[in-house]
């Protein structure tokens, strides 16, 4: 996520917003700038990759005075349109540089708007949405900021948060939010804004939350707000009591419980313009039917004549690719082979250049990833990356690029890039299904209509978490956990597993509940913890069979199965329920229940669930 800041008050601006950036580092970022009014009228100072960057740009002219003014706003860059560069960072102003803009959000119409404004014989310099923003106000600009950033906003479509200033209009800031935050700061004879209140705390704790479509107009000794039809409306002052730590994670305790309750709205991200709500008629002719649209990101046909599909990846993102393993056998009934990338480079594989890779990776920087990515390359196929981060090296080198938009993933366990990316997997394997004929419009339908549905299930079952904390209090000294299933399962205890060894260290492993026989049962005993992961109807039954055997043998056991599922009931020790959907898309949801156990028994051993001993966030070394 992009961050904001801003100032107008006596004080020399620069060094606060700069400081006010460095507050907001934690929320992901590859580049900053700021815009100053002072003497000099309107300057911008900008630079690709982080805020020492920028300062050592303008080192000289913050000592000598050049950029002296005590108005200005800055910007994070979490790049979205346009990769990471100096040009394509914030503010971003018109052509005559009255107008600076920085922005936190996506202009979902920008295209349109691009095209309108060149057609008005606007030449952009950027390949971002918020440039469009800068020139509209500037072509609304009769000399009025407040007047012409209203008449803007009616052409906007998506998620804003703007901070506008003008040279021609130099005593105040407009600051106003859609669906991405904004926070204005009351100061004495100044004022602030930011995107999160960890850039205000060592200034003011007295605040007013804007809320969506509300403008704030920032003078040195008031603010003024304004709803969205431009009517002056009076806000409270809230008062901060947080300290700043734990402001940075609105409020959580960690960085990786806030991105586990971020997962429905990182589900909605993922799946947002990439399902076309009028794609034709039903048979009937009657009911308007739904489609995966995956056009935005330059996918046509040719991709699903392929005769395999080879998925490979590291760690959570491996885990992604053998659910991506069964949804594109099971949709779009494609021989798909998966490979942790580690092993793939080093195997000497077979390489067909008919063959479409599909590469997963947070950060896009994991070094055997890439390593696996170039060797696809090589051999002549075709690459979809599936990556978090625009404008990471392996966005910048695969053919295709399915972003998860998961927004920065701060802790080092991965959990909504995770589930992101099974969303994007799905989204690719229906679409495969459909161009290759095998998947009928009734499955289609169904699937479609459960992916927009999972991001509620997940609101749901996040409300039940104090379950799951509950049953970490009375097994988290439990040295030996195994997590068990079939099908989707398997590849979800696999995940499961991972998580709870890797922020807890605890001794963890995950198995094919048909295995269980062929080995682990030796382990089985008292001390032990089985989970089962139960939503594969089908092998309800031998699931039943798995857990009565390791019960027998002293173990406690877990299930995790649908809200509407009775079967285990007699054999299961507890069991936490989810909300039914496909079996074949249900890991987007058995997982959270397995993220929330991992993080409450590290937190019950006292750990630091965001940075686990000898852990990285990206492995950019073999
Ligand atoms: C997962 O919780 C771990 N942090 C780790 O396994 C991670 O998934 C792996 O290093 C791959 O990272 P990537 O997705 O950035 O490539």
């Amino acid at each position: 996520m992009c961050g904001i800041v801003g100032y107008i008050g006596r004080e020399d601006a620069a060094p606060i917003l700069l400081k006010g950036l460095k507050k907001l580092e934690y929320r992901g970022y590859d580049s900053a700038g700021i815009a100053i009014l002072g003497a000099g009228g309107l300057t911008v100072r900008k630079s690709r990759g982080g805020i020492k960057n920028l300062e050592e740009k303008i080192e000289a002219e913050l000592a000598n005075g050049t950029l002296a003014a005590s108005i200005g706003i800055g910007h994070t860059r979490w790049a979205t349109h346009g990769e990471p560069s100096d040009i394509n960072a914030h503010p971003h102003t018109d052509l005559s540089g009255n107008i600076a803009v920085v922005h936190n959000g996506i202009i979902e119409n920008y295209a349109r708007l691009k095209a309108w404004l060149q057609k008005h014989g606007v030449v952009f310099r950027s390949e971002t949405d918020t440039e469009a923003v800068a020139h509209l106000i500037d072509l609304h600009y009769n000399g009025d900021l407040l007047q012409a950033v209203m008449e803007s906003l009616i052409r906007l479509e998506g998620s804003y948060a703007l901070a506008v200033v003008s040279r021609d209009d130099p005593d105040r800031i407009i600051a106003v939010r859609k669906e991405s935050p904004l926070v204005i700061g009351k100061g004495d004879g100044e004022n602030f804004i930011a995107s999160d209140v960890p850039a205000l705390l060592e200034y003011t704790r007295d605040v007013y939350y804007l809320l969506d479509r509300e403008i704030a107009v920032l003078y040195r000794d008031k603010v003024e707000f304004y709803d969205g039809d431009g009517r002056r409306i009076e806000k409270n002052i809230a008062h901060v009591d947080w300290d700043a730590g734990a402001a940075e994670k609105d409020g959580y305790e960690h960085f990786m419980i806030k991105e586990i309750n971020e997962q429905p709205k990182a589900l909605t991200s993922a799946l947002r313009a990439r399902i076309q709500a009028d794609a034709g008629q039903d048979a009937q002719g009657g009911v308007p039917v739904k489609a995966v649209n995956l056009e935005e990101i330059g996918f046509d046909s040719s991709w699903a004549q392929a005769n395999r599909v080879v998925i490979t990846a590291c760690g959570t993102a491996w885990h992604a690719a053998v659910i991506g393993k069964y949804a594109f056998e099971r949709y779009s009934r494609i021989s798909a082979d998966v490979d942790i990338a580690s092993e793939y480079r080093y195997r000497n594989p077979i390489c067909n250049p008919q063959d479409i890779f599909i590469i997963i990776s947070q950060s896009g920087e994991t070094a055997d990833t890439l390593a696996a990515m170039r060797m696809a390359k090589e051999s002549g196929s075709r690459v979809i990356a599936i990556t978090n981060v625009v404008g990471s090296t392996l966005a910048r080198e695969a053919d295709l690029v399915m972003y998860t938009w998961a927004g920065p993933e701060i802790a080092v366990a991965s959990t909504k890039a995770f589930t992101t990316q099974l969303m994007c997997l799905y989204l690719i394997a229906l679409q495969f299904g459909v161009l290759r004929g095998v998947l009928s419009g009734d499955e289609l339908a169904k699937s479609i209509k459960a992916l927009e549905e999972v991001s509620g299930q997940a609101e749901k079952i996040l409300k039940d978490k104090e379950t799951i904390q509950r049953f970490a209090a009375r097994h988290f000294t439990k040295s030996k956990v195994f997590f068990m299933g079939r099908l989707f399962d398997y590849a979800v205890s696999l995940e499961s597993a991972l998580k709870l060894k890797e922020i807890s260290y605890t001794h963890s492993e995950a198995f094919a509940a048909g295995e269980l026989k062929h080995g682990p049962i030796a382990l089985v005993d008292e001390s032990t913890l089985v989970v089962a992961i139960c939503t594969q109807t089908v092998l309800f039954e031998k699931m039943d069979s798995n857990i009565k055997e390791v019960k027998a043998r002293g173990a406690s056991t877990l299930v995790i199965t649908y809200d509407d599922v009775n079967y285990f009931d007699q054999s299961a020790d507890e069991i936490f329920r989810i909300p039914r959907l496909p079996d074949g898309l249900s890991p987007m949801l058995s997982i959270i229940p397995c993220q929330l156990y991992a993080y409450y028994c590290a937190v019950q051993r006292g750990l630091d669930p965001d940075k686990p001993r000898n852990l990285a966030k990206s492995v950019t070394v073999e």
